[in-house]
């Protein structure tokens, strides 16, 4: 077992990178004093394969619970599952009870679970416990929490710690094939914006990663969330331009998203890969990359097994979905581009030939 303490003041809390330990969860919980009463949110099919274990675990450290499931899609990410969840858990609290939440699942209940925790009774502790590799590695650390509203993605939502993260690799075991490559367009993205060491141990290692092995998976989880811990306790609200480095691959990746959004085209890990590759493009058309960094991140990305070549949408479409994102600032395009494996910088106002040209480069 492997903490990582992110240093936020009185919001500080650690990350827990471990394996075949869920059975450990409830005694941490109890020395956290965080509450009587857990209300565990996740969905049915996570239920059914960790919900025993987290149950059994949190009932010998004394505490009560109960669980409440959402479907498993973004759809429980909206207002009528929000207040659905807010309403019941006001039905179950009640004099003597400390109820606090636990996020059991991916990044969709890791957002709507910190959302409502971070509203009810204007906010209640929480616990991150993510089931992928996305989660495990970005979204369940960092506080930001959100549902969508019919506008647009993450629309209502609030910076709100958990009291900690719990981070267990045996859970990946459930991922299907996809779910664990589109996790690794994240690390890829830790491996190109801070850690020379972690890409090198990507190449070397990526097969015995998409395997399953346990050690592997542990160490570059590890990795990834010792980058991020670092940026965020930087940046905390995201007002100082630092955590916008994690947005590498996430412009023109959110753009390829939404405009293929009613065909499902391409799930959230290949549009980022897809977006990473277009990024080194940009940074090598203006100068600021060498032709071996973009090499080296499409080879180790089509190793994975992540589309390095796009098919079936239109240049204008994600050109015009681009424009309407609101990482956008007063009109002008931001960038977050490689400069080499371990270094990226942030360009505003790049030339819309040369984005145009980089995301016509995906198609050939
Ligand atoms: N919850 C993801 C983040 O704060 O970055």
């Amino acid at each position: 077992m492997k903490n990582i303490l992110v240093k936020l003041g009185k919001r500080s809390y650690d990350i827990t990178v471990c394996h075949d330990s869920m059975d450990k969860l409830g005694k941490l919980l109890k020395k956290l004093n965080i509450g009587t009463d857990a209300v565990i949110i996740t969905n049915p099919t996570i239920k059914r394969l960790f919900g025993k274990i987290v149950e059994e675990t949190l009932l010998s450290s004394g505490f009560k619970v109960r669980f409440e499931t959402v479907p498993d899609s973004e759809k429980a990410k909206s207002e009528k599952y929000c207040l659905k969840l807010i309403n019941n858990i006001s039905r179950f609290d009640g004099t003597g009870r400390r109820i606090f939440i636990i996020a059991l699942g991916g990044g969709v209940i890791g957002d709507l679970s910190g959302f409502v925790a971070s509203i009810y009774k204007r906010g209640v502790p929480y616990v991150q416990v993510p089931t992928t590799l996305l989660a495990q590695v970005d979204s369940s650390i960092g506080g930001k929490v959100a549902i969508d509203l019919a506008v647009g993605k993450n629309l209502a939502g609030s910076f709100y710690q958990p009291r900690l993260v719990f981070s267990d690799v045996n859970t990946l075991k459930s991922l299907s094939r996809n779910d664990l490559t589109s996790g690794m367009a994240e690390v890829v993205k830790y491996g190109i914006i801070r850690s020379p060491k972690l890409f090198t141990f990507l190449e070397k290692n990526y097969s015995k990663i998409l395997k399953g092995e346990k050690k592997a998976l542990q160490s570059i989880i590890y990795t990834c969330c010792a980058i991020k811990a670092k940026v965020v306790e930087k940046d905390e609200l995201d007002n100082k331009g630092l955590r916008v480095i994690l947005n590498l691959g996430h412009t023109i990746g959110h753009a390829i998203e939404t405009a293929a959004h009613y065909r499902k085209a391409y799930s959230h890990g290949q549009a980022v890969a897809l977006g990473i590759i277009a990024a080194s493009s940009i940074a090598e058309k203006i100068g600021m990359s060498d032709k071996d960094t973009g090499v080296r991140i499409k080879k180790l990305l089509r190793n994975i097994g992540l589309p390095v070549k796009m098919k079936g949408l239109k240049v204008k479409d994600i050109i015009s979905a681009q424009a309407r994102d609101k990482k956008f600032i007063h009109g002008k395009n931001r960038f977050v581009l490689p400069v080499k494996i371990g270094k990226v910088i942030i360009k505003e106002d790049i030339p819309m030939p040369v984005i145009k040209d980089s995301i016509s480069a995906l198609f050939s």
